[in-house]
């Protein structure tokens, strides 16, 4: 394609982002645009398939048998995501293999979330009403994203996140309603994930507590993120807190109280400088975490290896066939 066709392209590319229409694999499209969406597909595949080890900790030890099959439903959904995410990044020529590497290397991230320990059972509550609860707030605006593949990802993914939801919400109230001891465990493990839930959403937008060399406002412009961290963040909040109530658990922020002039939730400052630890590697679990991702990984070979050669002898007979 020449220079004038590119140019042609690209402004038909800005004219489709500024009709709020959607790119699609084979549309000439700006490299930032391209590596952005690698970017963020692979990371986000990434935390799903690293999000299956805290969950997969307990389902051997889940307290009922009915417990355990929807525990084991939801993470074999979460690997599912992780599968679309993988197929979506290669609709703009990454590499899975590649991506898989550099999350192995650490050169890539998965999200902070999942650097913790999950310590009894009612962290399997906290973890979907909380931890899933903000992946569907920060994940419905990805249903409208300008990259086709991606926001079709999302949409079944949404589905799932919704019960991946309930089922959490519901391990929580049973615990909360349940004995003395049963609402301490729930308690102990919402006052464990709220604050890292909120950290899910990213750091500030704006301010000290910005990420240094952060997208939002490129991926904004792009039609990649609709709302800002903090817009999403402040949702979430406003959404999670009368569910607590519901829940007869408290949230472990005394700040945490209705602006009626703001129409939203005030609450306390988060730890961004624990945030942006755990993002280096200083998490609670975040060696455990690798080190399990990459021996599973290294385990499979076998089946790649397997699929590899059967794929090879379905072209070598085929060319066999065209042959004769
Ligand atoms: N954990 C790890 N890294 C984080 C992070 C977090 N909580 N928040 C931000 N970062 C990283 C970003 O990846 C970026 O680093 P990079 O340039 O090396 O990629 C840097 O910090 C700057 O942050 P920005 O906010 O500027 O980066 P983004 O514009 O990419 O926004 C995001 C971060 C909001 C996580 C965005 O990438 C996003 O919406 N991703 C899609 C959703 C997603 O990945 N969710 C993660 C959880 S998945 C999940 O919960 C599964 C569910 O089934 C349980």
């Amino acid at each position: 394609m020449d220079e004038q066709d590119e140019q042609r392209e690209l402004a038909r590319f800005q004219s489709i982002i500024d009709d709020d229409g959607r790119i699609e694999p084979r549309d000439v499209m700006p490299e930032g645009y391209r590596k952005t969406l690698i970017r963020q597909m692979a990371q986000h595949a990434h935390s799903e398939i690293i999000g299956m080890q805290p969950e997969g900790n307990w389902i051997s030890r889940a307290p009922s048998l009915r417990r355990k099959a929807i525990l084991m439903a939801k993470v074999q959904d979460e690997a599912g995501h992780g599968l679309y995410l993988y197929a979506a990044a290669e609709t703009l020529g990454a590499d899975r293999g590649e991506l898989l590497d550099l999350l192995h290397t650490g050169r890539q991230k998965y999200s902070s979330i999942f650097n913790y320990p999950t310590l009894t059972w009612a962290d399997m509550g906290a973890i979907g009403w909380l931890v899933d609860g903000a992946a569907i707030v920060n994940q419905v605006p990805l249903c409208r994203c300008s990259y086709g593949p991606y926001a079709r990802a999302m949409v079944r993914v949404c589905k799932e996140e919704s019960f991946h939801q309930r089922q959490g919400f519901e391990i929580l109230h049973t615990l909360s309603h349940g004995t003395e001891a049963q609402h301490a465990m729930a308690q102990d493990a919402v006052d464990r994930w709220w604050w890292p839930s909120l950290m899910m959403f990213g750091p500030r937008d704006t301010g000290a507590d910005a990420a240094p060399g952060g997208h939002t406002e490129q991926s904004m412009a792009w039609g990649i993120k609709r709302f800002s961290n903090d817009e999403l963040r402040q949702r979430f909040v406003d959404m999670t807190v009368p569910q607590a109530e519901a829940l007869g658990l408290t949230l472990p922020d005394p700040d945490l109280r209705w602006n009626e002039q703001r129409g939203s939730y005030d609450f306390g400052e988060i730890d961004f400088a624990e945030l942006f630890e755990v993002i280096k590697g200083n998490g609670p679990c975040n060696r455990q975490r690798l080190e399990h991702r990459v021996r599973a990984h290294q385990d499979g070979a076998w089946v790649r290896e397997a699929a590899d050669a059967y794929a090879a002898k379905r072209a070598a007979d085929r060319t066999a066939q065209g042959a004769a």
